[in-house]
């Protein structure tokens, strides 16, 4: 098992503020290592106000938007206007003001149905690892559109039609084998409302027996990260990490 490297800020925005800037190193990192850095985006709303603190100067501007190439992890089967469309969130908190290729923009086009577009967004995504992949967690312990008990877990496939038990049902996600086939994976968990499966799923990886789809992140690099904050942590303590 990997052991995730967790780090709990005091808040939110203590939170949103380190988390923004550690994206904004490692996008460099790659970029310097790779000549580009293949980065796949988290939806829900965690990340948003992470998305737009990353496109104020300071941060976007130490990075060369051109050599970014942008994917998600999910997506929910909505057209790209839709309220719901996880590709409108990153856009309007974070695309829409940074100078990134449009070209290097691959959405998941979820308007196609569920098995349409996840069949062509593995030919997108292509065999190549992801270098950045930026995750959230779900209250029942899912991430990605990756849900309990679900045998998508197991998949082989890159890319996958899901079933959410919350509406918008029809989804895509990119399956456990691509996100653990990433160079570095980042989970975003803020919030009380968190506290709880955030100490289950912790609980899991520590013993080794992973069944939540948040807690079967582990990627083969060995590279984890649980960015967090106070309230989704206090249930846990030092000891008993
Ligand atoms: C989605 C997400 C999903 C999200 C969690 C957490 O499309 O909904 O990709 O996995 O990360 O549901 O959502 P919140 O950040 O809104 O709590």
């Amino acid at each position: 098992m990997v052991e995730p490297d967790i780090r709990c800020h005091a808040d939110v925005s203590e939170l949103v503020d380190a988390a923004a800037r550690v994206i904004a190193e490692r996008i460099a990192h790659w970029i310097r290592e790779r000549g580009s850095c293949r980065f796949a985006l988290a939806g829900g709303g965690t990340p948003r106000p992470i998305y737009e603190r990353l496109a104020q100067a300071d941060l976007a501007g130490a990075i060369d938007w051109a050599r970014v190439q942008v994917f998600w992890g999910d997506e929910r089967c909505v057209g790209p206007d839709d309220e719901a469309s996880n590709y409108r969130m990153a856009y309007t908190a974070l695309l829409a003001h940074v100078p990134v290729t449009e070209a290097n923009v691959h959405r998941i086009e979820g308007e196609r149905g569920p098995a349409a577009a996840a069949r062509r967004y593995a030919e997108t995504l292509g065999d190549q690892p992801l270098d950045l992949v930026l995750l959230g967690m779900g209250g029942d312990g899912h991430t990605a559109s990756l849900f309990p008990d679900s045998p998508d877990l197991a998949t082989a496939e890159r890319v996958i039609p899901t079933h959410s038990p919350v509406a918008p049902v029809d989804r895509v996600s990119i399956s456990l084998r691509v996100i653990n086939g990433a160079r570095e994976v980042y989970l975003l968990v803020s919030g009380a409302d968190k506290a709880e499966r955030l100490a289950e799923v912790l609980q899991q990886i520590e013993s080794g027996e992973p069944t939540l789809p948040a807690a079967r992140v582990q990627p083969r690099s060995g590279f984890l990260y649980w960015l967090t904050d106070a309230a989704a942590m206090q249930h846990l303590t030092p000891l008993n990490l």
